[in-house]
């Protein structure tokens, strides 16, 4: 949620943070800013929208400043509005700063700082930075910071720039992600690696509780005391070019299209060594998968597998849920957290929550060195590389290959079923093949203004994540549901009005699925089916029919999400909107 970037060096700092900013704008859309140090003064330009309105702005302005700050906005307190628009500044327009995250006793801070005469320009929660650091400053920008951190409370990431202290920018971190990227006569601070994967690939990833003092000859790291510390630079292996849209219309179709090659580089990554566990599922008395959104829905897949296989009882909880609950958590818990970003807060606090109570915490994410990574004991790292299209697909999947692995690990049959999973990528290609079908069939439903998705068992997840992806691109009320549940209620809702996907590969309940399809026609619902090639039956029971390759019944939803990833991007494409960046949401959520 917001991104932040910070440049010193001997380039233009200007064009390359804007550029950063672009590959950060997944993070939040809402506003962007930037301050650049202009012959000793700083220069602040922020726009309310997208990016692309404060290119527009900038657009012949000659700021040749070669140190700055940026941020794109997702709002929370404050409206999305110019005011609102980071980079903050304290009252002389000394010192600027960028935030991300929640400082959550802003309102207590913010009377205090008035009572100093200080009067804000803002309703944000960032603006208190500012102030607070101005009010510490006495000649130092290190010891300043250093002093108004002690002050804040909440999970944030900052970096802030002073025109006294010209080509020095400090980055903070608690709670927020924050990585240094380290270049030859030039440093930097991002949100998030990709932003400035084309300058660098020298990355140190800050922790909670540490400082970045970053100037073009060298990086500090401090911890909140001032203590100087030391930490590794790791280098990156994503290569930039996987970041791009290589021809695809959005990145989310591009990254629909990845699945067979993220879930293979997944299976491999497992099955090396290095991701093998020290323990096995059935040491624990539980399982307790935690995760939001998508994720939320991997795990309600991976409970499905990890009884049958493992036989441990698993919950499925909604981190935002978990942390808050009373649910009793021990040591002989495990704890999956599912994250393909890491950074998710919600997640994240579950995981510390948990570990607290003293259970073992096992992490999935797509992304190393994230918070969650890095926070949980043990980690099975997703290959799906990055994910910039807000509506995750490809990481979906990846995640799932990691969660079948897990639970069929000392099964008597796990060699077979690992080469039935590892045989799964070539049946996703052919699903993929049938993507033009998927296209016209879209045309079809483009003025509906409501859908229903239904399945059973294994595909009773893969309807809630249908209908996640339709309305968050497309603005189009879904619905998922169990489809036995249906006749206890959402029944009612069905007319010759209402188009019904019903997922029904031939599996153990494909004929109570049929059962309930047959309901649905009964009330002149219009059935969109998804089920197998061959299976003319179901195809000549449905007003429209979304084919995959028959599979084993335990790998149908790598195939069956496929198909409902590309209705929605379809859909949300031929209605004109942003596929890539829907309104309201953000790749990340770093906010409770
Ligand atoms: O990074 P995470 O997997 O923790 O993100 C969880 C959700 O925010 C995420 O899945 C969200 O629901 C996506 N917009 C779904 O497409």
């Amino acid at each position: 949620m917001c991104g932040i970037i910070g440049y010193t060096g001997r380039e233009q700092a200007l064009p390359l943070i804007l550029g950063g900013l672009e590959r950060l704008e997944y993070r939040g859309y809402d506003s962007a800013g930037v301050a650049i140090l202009e012959k000793d003064k700083l220069i602040v330009e922020k726009k309310a929208g997208k990016i692309r309105e404060l290119v527009k702005d900038l657009w012949g302005k000659p700021y040749k400043g070669k140190a700055g700050i940026g941020h794109t906005r997702w709002a929370t307190h404050g409206e999305p509005s110019e005011d609102n628009a980071h980079p903050h500044t304290d009252e002389k327009g000394e010192i600027a700063v960028v935030h991300n995250g929640i400082v959550e006793n802003f309102v207590e801070l913010k009377r205090r700082l008035e009572t100093h005469g200080i009067k804000f320009k803002s309703d944000t929660d960032t603006e208190v930075i500012a102030h607070l650091i101005a009010l510490n400053y006495k000649g130092d920008l290190l010891s300043a910071v250093l002093s108004a951190v002690k002050e804040l409370k909440g999970a944030f990431a900052f970096a802030v720039i002073s025109s006294k202290e010209p080509m020095r920018i400090i980055g903070v971190k608690l709670g927020s992600p924050l990585v240094v990227g380290i270049g030859k006569e030039e440093n930097f601070l991002a949100s998030d690696i990709p932003a400035i994967l084309p300058y660098t690939r020298h990355i140190i990833t800050l922790s909670d509780g540490e400082i970045a003092d970053i100037t073009p000859e060298g990086v500090n790291l401090y911890d909140f005391n001032g203590n100087p510390i030391t930490k590794e630079i790791s280098l990156v292996p994503w290569d930039i070019i996987s970041a791009e849209k290589a021809g695809f219309k959005h990145f989310m179709l591009k990254e629909i299209y990845e699945q067979p090659k993220s879930v293979g580089d997944t299976i491999r990554g497992l099955v090396s060594s290095e991701e093998i566990l020290p323990f096995h599922l059935k040491d624990f008395r539980r399982v307790l998968i935690i995760a939001c959104g998508t994720s939320y829905h991997a795990g309600l897949v991976g409970k499905f597998w990890i009884e049958k296989y493992t036989s441990v009882p698993t919950e499925v909880i909604y981190a935002s849920e978990f942390r808050y609950s009373d649910i009793p958590v021990g040591e002989k818990d495990l704890i999956i957290a599912i994250s393909q970003s890491g950074e998710t807060i919600d997640t994240k606090f579950a995981v510390n929550f948990a570990r607290d109570k003293g259970a073992k915490t096992l992490a999935i994410v797509n992304v190393v060195g994230s918070s969650i990574d890095r926070e949980s004991d043990f980690t099975l790292h997703t290959h799906a590389g990055p994910e910039i299209g807000v509506a995750a697909t490809k990481t979906f999947t990846a995640q799932l290959a990691a969660l079948y692995f897990l639970a069929i690990q000392n099964t008597p049959r796990e060699d077979k079923l690992l080469q039935d999973l590892i045989g799964t990528p070539s049946l996703m290609e052919k699903v993929l093949e049938k993507a033009e079908d998927i296209e016209n069939i879209s045309e079809k439903y483009l003025k509906k203004r409501n859908f229903l998705y239904l399945g059973r068992y294994l595909s009773y997840p893969i309807a809630l994540e249908g209908a996640l992806k339709l309305k968050e691109i497309s603005y189009i009320h879904a619905e998922g549901y169990p489809a036995g549940e249906m006749k206890h209620g959402p029944i009612a809702l069905i007319d010759e009005a209402m188009p019904v996907v019903i997922i029904a590969p031939k599996d153990r309940v494909y004929e109570k699925t049929l059962s309930n399809l047959a309901e649905v026609k009964t009330r002149k619902g219009k059935v969109i089916g998804v089920g197998f090639s061959e299976d003319n039956h179901l195809k000549d029971l449905c007003e429209s029919y979304l084919e995959i390759p028959a599979v084993v019944e335990d790998l149908s939803p790598f195939l069956t999400v496929i198909p409902l990833q590309l209705l929605a991007y379809y859909i949300a494409s031929k209605l004109g909107l942003d596929v890539d960046q829907p309104r309201n949401l953000a790749k990340t959520v770093t906010v409770e």
